[in-house]
C-alpha cells in the first residue's frame, strides 16, 4: 500500500543541525541535507589537529553549510546553540561509543523547546525487534536508552533503521563499504541462505533527508527494505563472481564461529560480529513484519524515487578492484581525504 503524499509537510525550509558530519553515516547525511536546499549546521568537536578534519570543514563550508565547534554532551552549549540558531531538526549519527553522550542533548532539545524533529544515532537495525548477543547488545542498551529519555520529555522523533550498508558484509569491520569485495575466497555466513536489505550510503542520506519534515514520519520508526536489494550471502557472492568473471571458493563461517568473535569482546570487531550472527543466522531484517502502528516503510512512503541497486554499487567496486590491480597509484601530494572524496560523490548522487 502506498501513503498518501498529500500527509507530506510543506511548512518553511528547516534548519538541520547534524552532529557527527565526519563519521561514517554522517557525511551521507550531511552531502544529503546540503544538496537538499536546507541551511544545514554541522557540530564539530574541535578544528584543529587534524589535517583531513580542516579539509572537511572547509568541504563543507564551501558547499554552505554554517560550521560549529562543540559537543552534544555538553547540554548548556547545545541549549543555546538550539536556541540561538532556532534549529528544527538534530540528526545525530555519533558513533558507537559516544551513543549515551546522547543524553546532555536530549535534555538539551528538551530544555530549548524549539526542535520539531530528532534523529538519534540509529541508522541499523529497529532496536524493538533486533536481538544481537554482547558486545552489540550493549550498544543496543544504550541506543534503547536514549530512546527512553526521547519518550520521557515526549521528543519529537524519527527512527532510520536502514539496515546493512551496500557492500561485501565483513564480519569484523565497522564500516565494510570501504573495502573491496573479496578476491580471493568467500566466507559464508551460516548457509548463507538468510536475507538482509543492502542500501548505499548516499540512499541512507538521501532517505533520511526526505523523512525530516515528513509529518508521516514524526515518532515513527522508518523502515528501509528495497526489494532490488534484498540479498543472501550466496546471491552476493554470485553477484560478485558476476561482476568479477570468474568463481571464488565459499567457505563457511558457523554460528559457532560469530559467536566466539562477538565472545572476544574485541572492539569495535566482536560488536560487528554480533550484528553478523543477528543479521545472517537469525535474520533480524527479515524475520517479522511491518505491522506495527509505528511502522513505515521508505520505498512505500516515496514511490516515485529510485534507490542505487546493489549491482551498481557493486559496478563501483569493480572499478575501484580493476584500478588497484593496475597499480593505480596516487602521488602522495595528491591524496584526497576519503571523507571529501566520498562527500563528492554524495553532493553528486543525493
Ligand atoms: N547500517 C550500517 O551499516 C551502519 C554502519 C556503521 C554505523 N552505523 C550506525 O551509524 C551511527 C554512526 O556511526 P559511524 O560509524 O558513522 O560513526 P563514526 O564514523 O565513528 O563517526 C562518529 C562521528 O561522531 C562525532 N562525535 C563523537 N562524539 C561526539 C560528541 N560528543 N559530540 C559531537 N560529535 C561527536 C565524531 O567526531 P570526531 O570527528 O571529532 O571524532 C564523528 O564525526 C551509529 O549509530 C552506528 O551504529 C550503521
Amino acid at each position: 500500500m502506498t501513503i498518501p503524499p498529500a500527509a507530506v509537510s510543506t511548512g518553511k525550509t528547516s534548519r538541520v543541525l547534524i552532529a557527527g558530519p565526519t563519521g561514517f553515516i554522517g557525511q551521507f547525511i550531511t552531502g544529503a541535507s546540503l544538496a537538499s536546499g536546507r541551511p544545514t549546521y554541522v557540530l564539530f568537536r574541535s578544528s584543529s589537529g587534524c589535517p583531513s578534519k580542516s579539509k572537511a570543514i572547509k568541504y563543507f563550508q564551501d558547499r554552505g553549510a554554517i560550521i560549529l565547534f562543540g559537543r552534544i554532551n555538553d547540554k548548556e552549549f547545545m541549549e543555546k546553540t538550539l536556541k540561538e540558531h532556532q534549529i528544527d531538526v538534530v540528526i545525530s549519527a555519533v558513533g558507537g561509543e559516544a551513543i549515551l553522550d546522547q543524553l546532555p542533548l536530549v535534555e538539551a532539545i528538551n530544555a530549548a523547546g524549539t526542535v520539531k524533529r530528532f534523529l538519534p544515532s540509529e541508522f541499523g537495525h529497529d532496536l524493538d525487534r533486533a536481538d544481537p548477543v554482547e558486545p552489540g547488545l550493549t550498544m543496543y542498551t544504550e541506543k534503547r536508552l536514549v530512546r527512553s529519555l526521547i519518550d520521557k520529555y515526549h521528543v519529537p522523533y524519527t527512527y532510520i533503521c536502514c539496515n546493512s550498508i551496500a557492500s561485501w558484509p565483513y564480519y569484523n569491520n565497522k564500516h565494510p563499504s570501504e573495502v573491496i569485495p573479496p578476491l580471493d575466497q568467500f566466507e559464508i555466513y551460516g548457509d548463507g541462505t538468510v536475507k538482509a536489505y543492502f542500501v548505499a550510503g548516499t540512499d541512507i542520506g538521501k532517505f533520511t533527508m526526505k523523512t525530516v519534515d515528513d509529518i508521516r514520519t514524526l515518532n515513527k520508526s522508518v523502515h528501509f527494505q528495497p526489494s532490488c536489494n534484498f540479498y543472501n550471502m550466496n546471491e552476493l557472492a554470485t553477484l560478485w563472481e558476476r561482476k568479477i568473471g570468474r568463481t571464488l571458493p565459499r567457505v563457511t563461517i558457523t554460528e559457532d564461529d560469530l559467536l566466539a568473535a562477538a565472545a572476544e569482546n574485541c572492539i569495535p570487531q566482536s560488536v560487528v560480529a554480533s550484528f553478523t550472527h543477528d543479521i545472517f543466522i537469525k535474520g533480524c531484517q527479515s524475520n517479522f513484519s511491518l505491522d506495527g502502528p509505528d511502522d513505515v516503510e521508505v520505498c512505500k512512503l516515496y514511490p516515485d524515487e529510485s534507490f542505487r541497486t546493489l549491482d551498481e554499487c557493486f559496478e563501483d567496486f569493480l572499478v575501484k578492484a580493476k584500478m588497484e590491480d593496475l597499480s593505480v597509484k596516487e602521488d602522495e601530494s595528491n591524496k584526497t581525504n576519503p571523507v571529501v572524496e566520498s562527500l563528492a560523490i554524495t553532493a553528486t548522487c543525493a
